[in-house]
């Protein structure tokens, strides 16, 4: 998808947003958070942070700086930080595939479902790589196509009407593991029957 489509999708999503997705997506942001078990003082990169569903599950302790390239999502975001008062949090505008952060600028980087959103997941993850300290923790909440065939049958129908809606879903995770050159220490879906992978993994450079 190009970038210029994304931007237009999720600027017409930012208002209604929240009330869509918020339901579906928080129940797995609050556990991925909850599990990585932030220690006081680390810096967090929220990778494609959109309106900031996942702002208030940090813990006050740490720094977390959000970052999206969507001007619209992002100022939904700034809101919940002014409203919510969260003066550990920052959000600014930034494409993922091309980061503004030195090398090693952060402890852990947190992704939900922008891998399947951003044009290149690959050159994004590399960057992820570089900002995110050797031993740091990468942590991905996002959809990958089913190992079911006949549910990826159906997903691989309905990808080009994903694409209109803003993200891809044909992404294997065992490729995207493999290409990332993440070392994951766990990955599992939160129900049985999900859509959504939570995985977490070590940053080995
Ligand atoms: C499906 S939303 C996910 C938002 C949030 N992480 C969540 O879980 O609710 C995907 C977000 O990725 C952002 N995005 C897409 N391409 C991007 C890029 N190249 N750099 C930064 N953000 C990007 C979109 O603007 C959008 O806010």
């Amino acid at each position: 998808m190009e970038q210029e489509k994304i931007k237009k999708i999720y600027a017409a999503y930012s208002n209604v947003y929240d009330a869509i997705f918020k339901r579906i997506f928080y129940p797995r942001i609050k556990h991925a958070i909850a599990v990585m078990d932030i220690k006081p003082g680390e810096r967090i990169l929220d990778v494609g942070v959109g309106t900031g569903i996942s702002l208030g599950a940090f813990p006050k302790h740490c720094r977390v700086v959000g970052i999206d390239l969507s001007t619209e999502m992002l100022m939904k975001a700034k809101k919940k930080v002014v409203k919510n008062r969260l003066g550990n949090i920052k959000v600014v505008s930034m494409d993922a595939m091309s980061v503004g952060f030195r090398d090693n600028s952060f402890d852990r980087v947190f992704l939900s479902h922008v891998v399947s959103v951003v044009p290149d997941p690959y050159r994004m993850m590399s960057e992820v790589k570089r900002v995110c300290r050797k031993g740091g923790q990468v942590v991905i909440v996002n959809h990958f196509k089913s190992r079911n065939k006949l549910v990826e049958t159906v997903e691989k129908v309905i990808n080009p009407i994903c694409k209109q809606l803003g993200w891809r879903n044909d992404l294997c995770l065992s490729e995207f593991i493999a290409n990332s050159g993440l070392r994951v220490n766990k990955k599992y879906m939160l129900r049985k029957l999900d859509f959504w992978h939570i995985v977490f993994a070590t940053n080995e450079k």
